[in-house]
């Protein structure tokens, strides 16, 4: 079975040193020395100033809007995954979505300024697919309106724009490690936080806003991340040059046998790659049906995603329509992506693939 991706598990030898050093300490969390470790090279590989490890990309979002102290109406693309959007409405945030661009799949940054009103107080683009998002506009327009922005840069692990951490943009950044992403600690997220005042607060939030022993200092959860989940974290920063190069492998033939086939990802010219997700875009949802239905026949399960566009969710009110993004969500499908994927596995898939075009 082909699976649309699989789990990279770094050297289990290496992964055991890490546990054996976690039971001589008997230091399983609470902000351990595996997350530190972890925070000391993340920030170091990412080229960030201010890193915070916690539990997943979706409490790392709910955690960079309290950060912000984010109120009201929040911009948002409803082309993504649904923790973008969910994470606003259980902070009590209203998602008001602007469409999309239909080649590079990240929100219209022209129209943003339209939608602003009184009681806007954030943008949350997502930097879709690792494609970076046009970070100079957003930030420049955010700024003059006095606005905060949230990049969801979950998949956007070790992308650089104009060659710097692409994360060094808006006033916070979030990453997911979700065992399914390019880099993963089996479950977690990072925020990165620029403006070094906020980070303490962002600590504070993720610790039940414990300040010590004897003050409370902000109403916070528990989101903090494990001494487990970080030691996996630097077994797979020590093979990430090794995942990198594999992925990139698989990316560049996909690109080759299909362009000019399907409609691919138009990319943010100022980005580098990460390789972490092959999207193509079919030319209507029957053939997308027709493509899935006959890899299924070969056991291979490409993923609909993001399916279906968020502005369709039952909970968002008042009901908002989004026709790119339906129009996209539903052509739209992930091949098979990670590092172990064999080029003969990969020409079956492509070959399968342009027969039913
Ligand atoms: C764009 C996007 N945002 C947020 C998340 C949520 O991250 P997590 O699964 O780590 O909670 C994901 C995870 O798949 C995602 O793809």
């Amino acid at each position: 079975m082909i699976n649309v991706t699989k789990t990279y598990l770094p050297d289990k030898e290496k992964y055991k040193k890490y546990i054996d050093q976690i039971y001589a300490n008997g230091w399983i969390t609470n902000n351990g020395p595996m997350v530190k470790l972890l925070e000391k090279r993340l920030a170091e590989y990412l080229g960030v100033k201010n890193i915070v490890l916690v539990c997943n990309g979706t409490v790392a979002l709910e955690i960079a809007y309290r950060t912000l102290g984010i109120k009201g109406d929040v911009i948002t693309t409803p082309f993504s995954f649904v923790a973008t959007t969910s994470s606003l409405v259980t902070n009590g945030l209203n998602p008001i979505f602007l469409d999309i661009d239909p080649e590079t799949l990240n929100l219209e940054a022209n129209n943003i300024e339209n939608m602003i009103t009184k009681n806007t107080s954030a943008i949350v683009p997502v930097h879709v697919f690792g494609n970076g998002c046009e970070v100079e506009k957003i930030d420049a327009i955010a700024k003059k309106n006095d606005l905060k922005v949230i990049y969801d840069a979950s998949h956007a692990f070790g992308v650089e724009y104009k060659n710097e951490s692409i994360l060094n943009y808006g006033d916070i950044s979030t990453l997911s490690f979700h065992a399914t992403k390019l880099f993963h600690s089996i479950e977690g997220g990072a925020l990165i936080i620029n403006d070094d005042t906020l980070v303490q607060k962002a600590r504070y939030l993720i610790n039940f806003g414990i300040k010590n022993t004897e003050s409370i200092q902000e109403l916070g959860t528990n989101a903090k991340m494990n001494e487990f989940e970080a030691a996996m974290g630097l077994c797979m920063l020590d093979e990430i040059e090794l995942v990198t190069a594999a992925r990139k492998k698989v990316f560049e033939l996909y690109e080759k046998e299909l362009v000019g086939k399907v409609q691919l990802q138009e990319m943010n010219e100022y980005v580098t790659l990460n390789h972490s997700y092959f999207p193509i875009v079919l030319k209507s949802e029957l053939q997308l049906l027709k493509v899935q239905k006959a890899l299924n026949e070969h056991d291979i399960y490409p993923r609909r995603y993001f399916y279906p566009s968020l502005d369709t969710l039952g909970y968002i009110k008042p009901k908002q329509f989004m026709s790119i993004s339906r129009h996209i969500s539903h052509k739209i499908l992930c091949l098979p992506m990670y590092p172990e994927l064999k080029e003969e596995q990969q020409k079956n898939i492509i070959e399968i693939l342009i027969n039913n075009l």
